[in-house]
């Protein structure tokens, strides 16, 4: 009976971005695949968020287009001056908000969704977020006006005690282009695990097309949880059969923006120690089937940014109700640097993000960045300038 009523929602689900082979037994369905579902989803995804992504190009460098369409990345390293790049992290430091946590593996990654009520408090991050620069960037590599949700994001590395973090794996997001940016508040490298990516791997080559429509089958017939959700697991044999070139790890200073095409393949790099990186982090995905890029429209924004927030909370009552913790909780620290000066672990080595600057713009030690309580109200000269210059650069 649930099957039969459920039905309709499976066959809307086909031409929307729902990818889950688990939860959707036609996406899932060993004979669809057979048939080649998988591969149609792919082909038809991708030309008409090629299509989008034409129309929203125009505007940014041609450099930058072709680096995207070829490897399926933008790098743009100095993305702001220094005084910028210092407001940024005094308010990333200084942060009072909802701070979410997901544990992963090893990994601890914390949060601040960036929606308008928290942007008021955080003008330097507002202003960056504003600018029409970063905003024809992200809506090229995204294929649309609508603005994709930002966060301040800390990954933490070998917080907890765990298998290795699953998102160390190489894999595929999605079976269709999508987006994810990193604009990094710290300097990266082998020991705080760089963003990785396989150039190219973005493409659907022949080759491509034959492993993701045998993967397809194989993942009908039952496989690993993250495959079945629709997040595709590549190891290496698979990477010489596609002829992939070798993974690309991002050990780039602090200022660096990537924007990425997350339907390639990619991992966060394994981190050599304990240690964490902060990064403005926005993310933008919808359903590639619609062929109309939307529009930037405020109100929108904030009702998308809205209901994130109440979806989140949805979850965690529901989550209550068992006893658990839902996978994005809520934790006591205001910002996601904040309990990795812990008195406690401050015997444990951590490579710190602000031991890690390139240059410590705003003269403060390390210690007093992170800790100094200031409030994000609390802006100075240099980082009030910092703003002023972005809003004249917007
Ligand atoms: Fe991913």
């Amino acid at each position: 009976m649930k099957r039969y009523l459920l039905t309709p929602l499976w066959v809307v689900q086909l031409f929307t971005q729902t990818k889950s082979f688990t939860k959707n037994p036609l996406i899932g369905s060993r004979l669809a695949n057979r048939l080649g579902l998988h591969v149609v989803r792919m082909v038809v995804a991708h030309s008409i968020m090629g299509l989008r992504m034409r129309l929203l190009g125009r505007q940014v460098d041609p450099q930058l287009r072709k680096q995207w369409y070829e490897e399926g990345f933008m790098l743009v390293e100095n993305f702001l001056d220094e005084v910028s790049l210092a407001a940024l992290r005094r308010e990333a430091s200084c942060a009072d908000a909802d701070v979410r946590e997901c544990i992963q593996g090893d990994t601890l990654t914390h949060r601040i969704q960036l929606d308008h009520a928290t942007l008021e408090h955080m003008p330097a991050f507002k202003a960056v977020l504003d600018a029409p620069r970063l905003q024809r960037l992200l809506k090229f590599a995204s294929g649309k006006q609508v603005r994709p949700i930002a966060y301040i994001q800390t990954i933490k590395n070998g917080f907890v005690d765990g298998p290795v973090d699953p998102q160390k794996h190489l894999h595929s997001d999605t079976f269709h282009p999508t987006m994810k940016s990193w604009f990094f508040l710290d300097n990266v490298d082998e020991r705080n695990g760089p963003f990785t990516y396989v150039p190219g791997s973005h493409r659907l080559s022949m080759a491509r097309l034959k492993w993701e429509y045998t993967k397809s089958i194989e993942i009908s017939e039952g496989a690993d949880k993250y495959s079945g959700n629709g997040s595709l697991r590549l190891t290496d044999s698979d990477a010489q059969d596609m002829g992939f070139p070798p993974p690309k790890a991002f050990a780039v200073p602090a200022n660096t923006l990537v924007v990425a095409n997350t339907h390639g393949f990619h991992c966060r790099g394994k981190a050599s120690e304990k240690s964490l990186r902060t990064e403005l982090w926005t993310i933008s995905r919808g359903n590639p089937f619609n062929p109309s890029p939307g529009l930037d429209l405020p109100w929108f924004d904030k009702l998308q940014n809205h209901a994130l927030v109440g979806w989140r909370r949805y979850l965690d009552r529901q989550a209550e109700a068992k006893g658990a913790l839902s996978s994005w909780h809520l934790i006591e620290a205001r910002n996601t640097i904040q309990d990795s000066v812990d008195p406690v672990e401050q015997d444990k080595p951590v490579t710190a993000p602000a031991a890690l600057y390139a240059v410590n713009t705003d003269g403060q030690d390390s210690d007093t960045h992170i800790t100094d309580g200031q409030s994000a109200d609390n802006q100075s000269t240099d980082e009030q300038s910092g703003i002023d210059q972005l809003r004249r650069a917007a």
